[in-house]
């Protein structure tokens, strides 16, 4: 198990506050037999997140991408997320709080070679763009280059994780997964544990077992489209942006109507934003086109409002405006 450096812990009181704020992770870390050592490709939102909640709960975590402007940008992210979980921990002490971020984000090691990053994994998570061709390749050399015990998860929202590991042999096919996290990672308790047709139980187990070290909730799910969650919150965004173009209310209403109606933290429209209307799109246009039962499906037909915001850059959040606009603020 990681263990802290003397020089990032000057005093033995911020030392004891930080461990005993970091008990539970301990704990989990220790029950977690196999997996202690976690790689995580792409260094964008998820995979950022992904690799400071495992580093948080003491893992050893490796974070790989392929120039370091993207690997700055993944170490921004997790230090202003962890100094918002910092300041909750530690209210009355800032000083330790300061030293918790530092000692999680001292745990994050970053590098452009994934050989290197992978090469002692016991888990390798990738959350790279969601282009099967892409996946399958990386998939090939993160086999290649990991040990042999090491789990191979995918973080996709929309692929299938059978098809990701097609190209694959049948043990790697075997200890092949979909690990999916969602947004905020630091802050949504849930992990889709994914099981392929052809991953091993054993597989599953240690993937449960990781995903209770994080201190998340595991639910096993087939390998079918949108798993769970997607398969059925993107009907739903669907259905609200139809209502939008039926002219049944604007979107702010209907927000309103699903936040104190039906005591959901964000609208739908906040939600499309949130995720980036550029990724609903995609995923809805896959499933229309060849979505393993969804294909035709009126669900997810093309919607003329969400394809004219997408063609003209408005992703949400992200582009700073999407169907709201979120310049000013
Ligand atoms: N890092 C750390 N903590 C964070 C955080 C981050 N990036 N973002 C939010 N938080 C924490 C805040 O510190 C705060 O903690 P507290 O309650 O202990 O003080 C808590 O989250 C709430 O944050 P805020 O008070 O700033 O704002 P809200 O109350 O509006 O909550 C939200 C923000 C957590 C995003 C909430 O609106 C929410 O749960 N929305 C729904 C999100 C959702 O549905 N996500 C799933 C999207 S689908 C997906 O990801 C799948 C993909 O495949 C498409």
């Amino acid at each position: 198990m990681y263990k802290y450096t003397t020089a990032s812990f000057a005093s033995s009181r911020r030392l004891g506050a930080a461990r005993s704020a970091l008990g539970r992770g301990a704990l989990y870390s220790s029950e977690a037999s196999a997996i202690k050592r976690v790689a995580v490709v792409g260094g964008g939102q998820m995979g950022a997140g992904i690799a400071q909640v495992s580093a948080t709960y003491e893992h050893g975590v490796t974070l790989i991408d392929v120039n370091h402007e993207a690997l700055d940008r993944g170490h921004a992210y997790m230090a202003k997320s962890l100094a918002r979980v910092a300041k909750k921990k530690f209210p009355e002490e800032p000083a330790v709080a300061h030293d918790w971020v530092e000692a999680v984000l001292g745990r994050v090691r970053r590098t452009t070679s994934l050989p290197e990053g992978v090469a002692n994994a016991d888990l390798v998570v990738e959350a790279v763009v969601e282009n099967i061709a892409v996946k399958q390749k990386l998939f090939a050399d993160i086999a290649g280059a990991a040990p042999g015990h090491c789990l191979l998860a995918s973080n996709t929202s929309s692929l299938p994780i059978g098809r990701i590991a097609e190209p694959l042999d049948a043990p790697t096919r075997g200890r092949t997964l979909g690990l999916h996290f969602f947004n905020p990672v630091p802050q949504m308790k849930l992990v889709e544990v994914v099981r392929a047709a052809e991953t091993s139980e054993q597989a599953v187990g240690r993937a449960v077992a990781f995903v209770k070290s994080i201190g998340k909730a595991p639910a096993v799910c087939k390998d079918t489209p949108g798993f769970i969650v997607n398969r059925l919150l993107l009907p739903y965004m669907m259905e609200a942006i139809r209502l939008l173009e039926r002219g049944v209310a604007d979107a702010r209403d209907i927000d309103t109507a699903m936040k104190l109606g039906a005591g959901y933290p964000m609208g739908p429209f906040e939600l499309c934003d949130y995720v980036g209307l550029d990724t609903l799109k995609f995923i809805t246009d896959g499933w229309f086109k060849e979505g393993d039962g969804l294909r035709g499906d009126k669900a997810f037909a093309a919607s003329g409002k969400l394809d004219e915001l997408v063609a003209a850059g408005h992703l949400g959040v992200k582009s700073g405006r999407g169907f709201y606009d979120y310049s000013k603020k």
